[in-house]
């Protein structure tokens, strides 16, 4: 089942008075298969009076750049990348003003984000427990270290990691 929809959901959007329309240029079915369509996003904001937001697969600042120029969307929502690199949003921001990425990240940012965020976690007491909480953030901190120089090693540690402290050792090991 796959209807693409999405003209004749702005219209009656804009005809209902909503102010801003986001779009996923994927179809419901295929979840996240397939690139997203941003063929039909760009029909969509240019049909539009309303700003459209574009989303789906912007996954660089060079990516985002792209599209403002070569579309009529008024924004993009960036999901999955800022998982990896939380930073993408200055990034684009950087260059969009001055065309070339800002200088690359020092590891002592990345891994300060990545124990200022667990430290967040386990202070919100969201997640339950220590071990409950370094359990959540698992996923979280795998996403943050891919392509991390030497990373492998410790990627197959932090998968396990079980306390603060274990983490903080196991970062400390990483070129400062
Ligand atoms: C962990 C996660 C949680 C999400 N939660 C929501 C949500 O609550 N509501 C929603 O509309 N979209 C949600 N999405 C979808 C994203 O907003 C976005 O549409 C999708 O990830 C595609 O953009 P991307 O290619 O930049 O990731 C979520 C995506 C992820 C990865």
């Amino acid at each position: 089942f796959q209807t693409l929809c999405a003209m004749d959901a702005c219209r009656l959007l804009e005809d209902a008075g909503i102010s801003m329309i986001t779009i996923h240029g994927r179809t419901r079915s295929q979840q996240y298969s397939g690139a997203a369509n941003w063929d039909i996003i760009d029909e969509c904001a240019r049909a539009m009076s309303v700003p459209v937001i574009g989303n789906g697969d912007i996954a660089t600042a060079q990516a985002a750049a792209y599209v403002k120029e070569n579309t009529a969307v008024s924004g993009v929502m960036i999901g999955r990348a800022a998982m990896e690199n939380p930073w993408i949003f200055a990034d684009t921001r950087y260059f969009l003003l001055h065309g070339v990425l800002p200088p690359a990240r020092q590891p002592r940012e990345k891994t300060d984000l990545i124990l200022r965020h667990t430290r967040m976690a386990l202070d919100s007491g969201h997640y339950g427990d220590e071990l409950h909480t370094m359990r959540h953030m698992r996923s979280r901190i795998l996403a943050y270290t891919k392509g991390f120089p030497g990373a492998k090693e410790m990627r197959s540690r932090l998968v396990r990691v079980s306390s603060l402290r274990e983490l903080e050792e196991l970062l400390s090991g990483l070129p400062r």
